[in-house]
């Protein structure tokens, strides 16, 4: 079926929303210039909604709400979803892919749960599957890991491809505003949803790494794989305590491959979403407000930089649309696109083996033998202090770990003491912080930022990393 030249192609469209009537308008507005590069009209079969009342500027007679009998029209050769969620998504594309129809999605969720049954069924029918759009909108990002450096060996993708996350922590820097008042701020410009969780609470960027940790390393990860932390913990004082390292908090999905640890063999991969300190020399550290960015690094190409927006109607439908042209080019030569090509098989890596440096706020009590009782404990858990300063209490003082002055005598006043490590093993510094607040001189581990070089010296923090 899917080897037949076509000479015009009906594409059904699932979801008419934020991207949906975008994707809708460009394909109205440019169908002569689509025409061409495509070498047939790209012409829509239907539109599925919910509530077809709402979608009065788009002609009644495309519009359905049974996306199911849609998808099975005999004429339909691309299926374009932007409708979101797992389900009825998932069977819908399935059923697509199984009939031979090509799929073009922008649902994060549902190819980061489902890409491996999705894939199957594209390959076993010889549809293609793209969903350039899932991952930081507009930016091209997805084909060129898949298709460009397909010849190279990616180690690492790691980047910021939240933009509601990234508006909300560009806030909070720039106005030294908290959590709360930056995530209000976000919302009442449109940045954040009525419901903020999947930004804020970092799901939706698990997603997009698990998507990207599969293609960068032609394996499969799973949004469940990927180890996720959000950004409601993050305060003004922890934006502060950046700035003066050196250094700017970002949300980061970050993906690499390493070798494994505890005897594995073999490479493994992490896949992890935290928010991060990161110098502000790295050029992930100057992209603000809503905008994405992700860094590539490959062994023959070096650094590669990725920058643009995010997410938006007409951005995301540019990326849909590049999709949609290659698809339906590929029906008209009676060919297909390239494939995933998930054969490494490579184990995940445990958070707990993950190397990182980090940033930890212990308050204590100003007295004598409070830095030693700290650094002792930080020593007995393997964790190496690259420097500690101390805040607040009789008087601050910049000091290594092995200075232990009495700053306070007796009891002391309350003080609070940076201390910065070299890297260590996530698990390493966890039971550190769980020692930590045993000990009688600590009043509470106010905070834990882990800090990213990403392939940089962060030289403002002191010794080697
Ligand atoms: N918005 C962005 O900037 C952006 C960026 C990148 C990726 N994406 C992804 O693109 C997809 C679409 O996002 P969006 O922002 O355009 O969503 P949206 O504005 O909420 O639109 C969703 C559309 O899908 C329709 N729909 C939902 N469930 C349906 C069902 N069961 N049957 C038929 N139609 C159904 C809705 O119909 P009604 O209008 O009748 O309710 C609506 O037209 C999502 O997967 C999202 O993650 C969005």
């Amino acid at each position: 079926m899917n080897d037949v030249p076509k000479d015009r192609i009906k594409v059904a469209l699932l979801g008419c929303g934020v991207v949906g009537s975008q994707v809708v308008r460009l394909l109205r507005e440019d169908a002569e210039e689509l025409a061409a590069r495509v070498g047939a009209p790209v012409e829509l079969a239907g539109i599925a909604v919910r509530r077809p009342q709402r979608h009065r500027d788009v002609p009644a007679d495309l519009l359905t709400t049974d996306a199911a009998g849609l998808v099975a029209r005999p004429d339909v050769d691309v299926v374009v979803e932007l409708m979101g969620g797992l389900e009825p998504a998932r069977d819908l594309l399935l059923d697509a892919l199984k009939a031979g129809r090509s799929v073009v999605s922008a649902n994060k969720a549902l190819l980061a749960e489902e890409g491996e049954a999705l894939a199957t069924a594209a390959r076993d029918s010889g549809a293609d599957l793209y969903y350039e759009a899932s991952v930081a909108g507009a930016i091209p990002l997805l084909r060129p890991i898949q298709q460009s450096l397909a010849g190279d060996r990616i180690r690492r993708v790691a980047g910021i491809v939240n933009g509601t996350t990234n508006f909300i922590l560009s806030a909070m820097e720039s106005t030294g505003a908290g959590y709360a008042d930056a995530l209000e701020e976000a919302g009442r410009l449109g940045y954040a949803e009525a419901d903020p969780t999947a930004d804020v609470d970092g799901y939706d960027a698990a997603s997009k790494a698990a998507i990207l940790a599969s293609l960068a390393f032609h394996t499969r990860v799973t949004a469940s794989d990927v180890h996720r932390e959000g950004i409601r913990e993050v305060t003004a004082a922890d934006i502060a305590s950046a700035r003066s390292l050196g250094c700017t908090v970002k949300l980061l999905a970050i993906c690499e491959q390493v070798p494994g640890g505890n005897g594995a063999a073999g490479d493994v991969v992490s896949a992890r979403v935290y928010p991060a300190m990161i110098p502000k020399s790295h050029p992930l550290a100057s992209v603000s407000g809503a905008f994405n960015a992700v860094f590539v690094e490959a062994d023959a190409a070096g650094p590669l930089m990725f920058y643009g927006q995010g997410a938006g109607g007409p951005q995301t439908a540019s990326a849909v649309l590049g999709d949609l042209v290659a698809a339906a080019r590929n029906k008209v030569i009676g060919g297909r696109g390239p494939r995933d090509t998930a054969y490494a098989h490579l184990p995940i890596q445990p958070i707990g083996e993950v190397r990182t440096r980090y940033h930890v706020n212990v308050d204590v009590h100003d007295r004598a033998g409070v830095l030693a009782a700290v650094a002792s404990v930080f020593a007995e858990h393997g964790v190496s202090i690259a420097t500690v300063k101390q805040e607040g209490g009789r008087e601050a003082a910049d000091s290594g770990p092995g200075d232990d002055e009495d700053h306070g005598g007796g009891r002391g006043t309350d003080a609070t003491l940076v201390v910065v490590t070299h890297e260590a093993p996530d698990a390493a510094l966890r039971a550190t912080v769980d020692a930590l607040s045993g000990l009688e001189s600590v009043r509470g581990v106010a905070s834990v930022l882990r800090v990213e070089g990403l392939g940089r010296p962060v030289h403002a923090l002191g010794g080697a990393q």
